[in-house]
């Protein structure tokens, strides 16, 4: 499968219009963002537990919400600082947190809400903070962008596995989804 992580990342700006104003607040509030993102965490992974099939998922194997605690906590600092100014680092790391959800049978239902509850949450906890509206939509931006690479890589790993498996063409396989979503 091949995905060209950074133009992808790049048309996202595009389309979310991050500007480097909004780089520029994400980062000079970097250290805050560390700061909350272990609250944020909690308050992610208690959402996650109310949901059984969520639930489930999430104590398959020990350890898992420990380490996904942590994890959380560097994807959460990540959006603020951008790691490489939101370059080819910042990409790859994005469509690999895509393609590891798609692996586990992470699938869409489950994820988008998901991002709201951090949108949400992290507005709240940014007023009670007296932060600033432009950080607010900065964050919302930010949040879309990786909500999208996770949810193109998964329409980026079934369509690869449809065509390596069957060995269709692509425009094949676009004819075919179009014929089945006609007779849905
Ligand atoms: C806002 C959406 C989400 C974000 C930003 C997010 C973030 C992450 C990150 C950063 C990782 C670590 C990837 C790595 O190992 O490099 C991860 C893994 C994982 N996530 Fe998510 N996640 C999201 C939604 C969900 C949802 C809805 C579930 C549902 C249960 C979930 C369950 C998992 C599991 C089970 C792992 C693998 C843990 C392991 O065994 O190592 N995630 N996630």
């Amino acid at each position: 499968m091949t995905m060209d992580s950074l133009a992808f990342l790049k048309t996202l700006e595009q389309r979310v219009s991050l500007t480097s104003e909004d780089k520029s607040i994400l980062q000079a509030n970097a250290a805050w963002g560390l700061e909350i993102a272990p609250a944020m965490a909690d308050h992610f992974y208690a959402y996650l537990g109310r949901d059984s099939e969520m639930n489930a998922i999430l104590n398959q194997n020990e350890g898992r919400v420990h380490r996904l605690h942590e994890t959380f906590i560097q994807w959460f600092h990540q959006m603020f600082t951008g790691m490489d100014d939101w370059g080819d680092e910042y990409a790859k790391c994005r469509w690999h947190i895509g393609v590891i959800h798609v692996k586990i049978g992470i699938v869409p239902q489950y994820v988008v809400p998901a991002m709201g509850v951090v949108v949400h949450e992290v507005g709240r906890t940014l007023k009670a903070s007296g932060k600033p509206d432009e950080l607010q939509e900065s964050l919302g931006k930010i949040c879309m962008i990786d909500l999208a690479f996770i949810e193109q890589a998964y329409v980026e790993v079934a369509r690869s596995a449809v065509l390596r498996e069957t060995g269709w063409s692509e425009a094949l396989f676009k004819r075919l989804v179009a014929t089945g979503a006609s007779s849905l």
